[in-house]
């Protein structure tokens, strides 16, 4: 029979320690979008951000806080006054909420980072936490980097935040450092030496420098910890952090083995890794353990012969049960409304009628340039309508031509929501250069592209392409993506995204000024960041 003592909270970090991990910078509306799908998926925790890092990041909290429903909502904070102050005010309108403070304890970070003796470490740990708990009933305390941390100093850390009021101590392997035979003799020697431990939940933070991030994250719950901090997709600083679907579905896999439960709706991982991955623009490893692409696929004859007779000979887990559909179907344009919200639903999207008929209709166009139309095209329309940063820009028409040994020209006409039809004409190196020039004409917009990548979406000669085009502007850097079976229709769609983005954060930034200037809302936005 489940108790509650085998239930282990999954606390998911992908908006904190993913998010500030190189090319997963989120906007607000994405962190939101991201948010509320992993409300959708059962995390228990959502940690949002560190709000005293930056305005942005206070107020993509305060926004999760205030619109996400379900989940406590976590916000991290250093071990000063006006750090977990800024925490508690971002946390203010949710529910249930979480102050999570940390501090390194290990050697190295108290002599070159902090400077700090133990006796000092204690004591700013203490302060911090009961300064939190004037805030919050639940609070966490993380002494960064405990896996290098002398155990009988780490012990007295944490006993002393336990006796301030914390309610969970997160054991991290800040530095992916540990293995698994010795981070749960760790977890061990904690539970014997540390005086009230049992009276608070543990839970365990692991980086994947040497790639054992799961397998330690794993082993610390066998010896006794009852949350997980992780990631979607594993993304976090470095190498990233252990993954939230492989430690679950490790859980449930070999259920009989860690006799553990969490409250993930497992059918729901693949498609919020995937939406993930089209909102930070980051593709996933075709190998990668459940939610790769082959990570169902079977290409040998002796794996395809066993799998027809009886698919446990190869397979441990179920497609269906991380989301995936076995049958791969193929739709085509004569397939109906019906089979295609089948299929929506099949891969795990619930979509209102106006968003279906919006995109069924990009699916009928889509299927008349493409004959067949497997599942990642289906994803892509659906994720494409759901997060594109709608107008005010958008492509009127297209012309380009190119010659080997020649330089490519390009005509554009663009559409602005309020009325203007600019066009531009340009050439240079290559269609997509070019393009891009004319764009640049039309909008008077000049960006500098850092990174430009094209991928398939799917197999076959007519595969769609979906590009992803980074770029620095005002010293702000953005991010566009575009599918089309078309590679320079989908190019300049990714830049148009980019510079909607653009004009949207400048039209924020002026609303946010106009805001501030009467002295009623400056007072309200006075808060320490
Ligand atoms: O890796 C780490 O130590 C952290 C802490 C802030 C929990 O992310
Ligand atoms: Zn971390």
């Amino acid at each position: 029979m489940a108790t509650e003592a085998d239930r282990v909270l999954i606390f998911d970090t992908t908006l904190r320690d993913g998010e500030q991990s190189p090319g997963c910078s989120m906007t607000q509306p994405e962190k939101l979008r991201v948010a509320r799908a992993l409300a959708d998926l059962g995390v228990d925790v959502i940690e949002a951000g560190f709000p005293a890092a930056s305005r942005g990041d206070w107020e993509a909290v305060h926004a999760v806080a205030q619109e996400v429903q379900g989940p406590v909502i976590a916000a991290l904070a250093r071990c000063t006054r006006a750090d977990i102050e800024a925490a508690a005010r971002a946390l203010q309108p949710a529910p249930r909420r979480r102050l999570h403070v940390f501090l390194a304890t290990s050697a190295i970070h108290r002599q070159y980072k902090l400077n700090m003796a133990q006796d000092e470490i204690v004591r700013a740990a203490v302060e911090a936490v009961k300064i939190a708990r004037e805030f919050c009933d639940d609070v966490e305390f993380s002494p960064e980097d405990a896996s290098r941390t002398e155990l009988d100093f780490l012990a007295r850390v944490v006993g002393a935040v336990i006796e301030a009021g914390a309610t969970t101590v997160n054991i991290p392997d800040t530095v992916g450092y540990t293995v698994p035979d010795e981070f749960g003799e760790l977890f061990r020697y904690l539970r014997q030496n540390v005086p009230g431990i049992d009276k608070v939940r543990l839970s365990v933070h692991c980086h994947d420098d040497l790639g054992m991030a799961v397998a330690n994250s794993l082993t610390a719950v066998v010896a006794g910890a009852r949350q997980i901090e992780c990631t979607i997709n594993g993304i976090g600083e470095r190498a990233g952090n252990c993954s939230l679907e492989e430690v679950v579905m490790a859980m449930a896999t070999r259920s009989q083995f860690f006799n553990l439960r969490t409250g993930i709706q497992t059918n729901r991982l693949y498609p919020v890794s995937r939406l993930l991955s089209n909102i930070t623009g980051q593709p996933i490893p075709r190998n990668k353990a459940v939610i790769g692409e082959n990570a169902f696929a079977h290409e040998s004859g002796i794996h395809q012969h066993g799998m027809l007779k009886n698919a446990q000979t190869y397979e441990i887990m179920r497609p269906e049960d991380v989301g995936l559909s076995r049958s791969n179907l193929v739709l085509g344009k004569h397939s109906g409304r019906h089979a295609f919200r089948e299929r929506v639903q099949e891969l795990g999207f619930e979509l209102d009628e106006l968003e279906l008929n919006r995109v069924f209709e990009e699916f009928k166009a889509l299927a008349d340039r493409k004959k067949e139309l497997f599942d990642g095209d289906i994803e892509a329309l659906v994720l494409r309508a759901e997060g594109s940063a709608h107008g005010p820009w958008s492509l009127g028409a297209l012309e380009v031509s190119s010659q080997l040994g020649a330089s490519a020209t390009a005509t554009v006409r663009l559409q602005h929501a309020d009325g203007r039809t600019p066009t531009g004409k340009a050439s240079g190196d290559g269609p997509v250069d070019a393009a891009y020039k004319a764009i640049e004409q039309a909008t008077g917009l000049v960006v500098k592209v850092r990174k430009f990548e094209v991928h398939a979406v799917t197999v076959g000669e007519d595969a769609q392409g979906e590009t992803v085009v980074y770029v620095d502007y005002n010293g702000r850097s953005y991010r566009g993506s575009s599918v089309s079976t078309d590679i320079i229709e989908a190019s300049c769609k990714a830049l148009l995204e980019v510079i909607n983005r653009i004009e949207q954060s400048q039209q924020g930034g002026a609303r946010l000024a106009a805001r501030e200037a009467t002295p009623a809302a400056a007072a309200k936005s006075a808060v320490k960041h």
